[in-house]
């Protein structure tokens, strides 16, 4: 009798253990499966992570003249060329898309030139001539606030 009692008890103690292992089991089955689930739905539908901006201070409104440019450098170490026109002020990188080179700001024409094989981009950037109009390429281009006579660039945060 008391060796059927200790029998029945031990095989509680493990059918215990089981439920006990199969549920940990089970839950990082569900964990893990569920994770790859999640980061499969937000590819397959992207959730809108939004993207967030912060404003750089790069000077006041009357440190450019029309047709002035300056470089403005941005905490990650990219380059930009700030150009006044009549209409504003555009940022856009002084890199070229093409093979890299160094672009600068030609006020008569309003246009960004790149020497090294003659692209040139419109004052938004867009590549008007030469081997980036051939890719369809464009300058990378930064939004500005202007508010209370300060320019401001927005840059994207990481
Ligand atoms: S590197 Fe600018 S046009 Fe080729």
């Amino acid at each position: 009798m008391s060796e059927t009692v200790a029998e029945t008890s031990s095989d509680t103690r493990q059918n215990r253990r089981s439920i006990v292992l199969w549920g940990l089991a089970a839950v990082g089955v569900v964990a893990g499966y569920g994770t790859g689930l999640w980061h499969f739905m937000k590819y397959l539908v992207p959730l809108g992570d939004k993207v967030r901006y912060r404003e750089m201070f790069v000077g006041p409104v009357d440190a450019l003249q029309v047709g002035q440019s300056r470089l403005v450098r941005t905490p990650a170490g990219e380059t930009f060329l700030m150009a006044r026109t009549e209409d504003g002020f555009r940022v856009l990188s002084d890199i070229c898309p093409h093979l890299g080179c160094r672009v600068h700001w030609e006020p008569q024409t309003k246009q960004f030139i790149c020497p090294c094989h003659m692209g040139i981009f419109d004052e938004e950037g867009l590549a008007i001539s030469g081997p980036p109009a051939e890719a369809g390429q464009r300058l990378v281009a930064l939004d500005t606030v202007v508010r209370g006579g300060s320019v401001f660039v927005l840059i994207k945060e990481a």
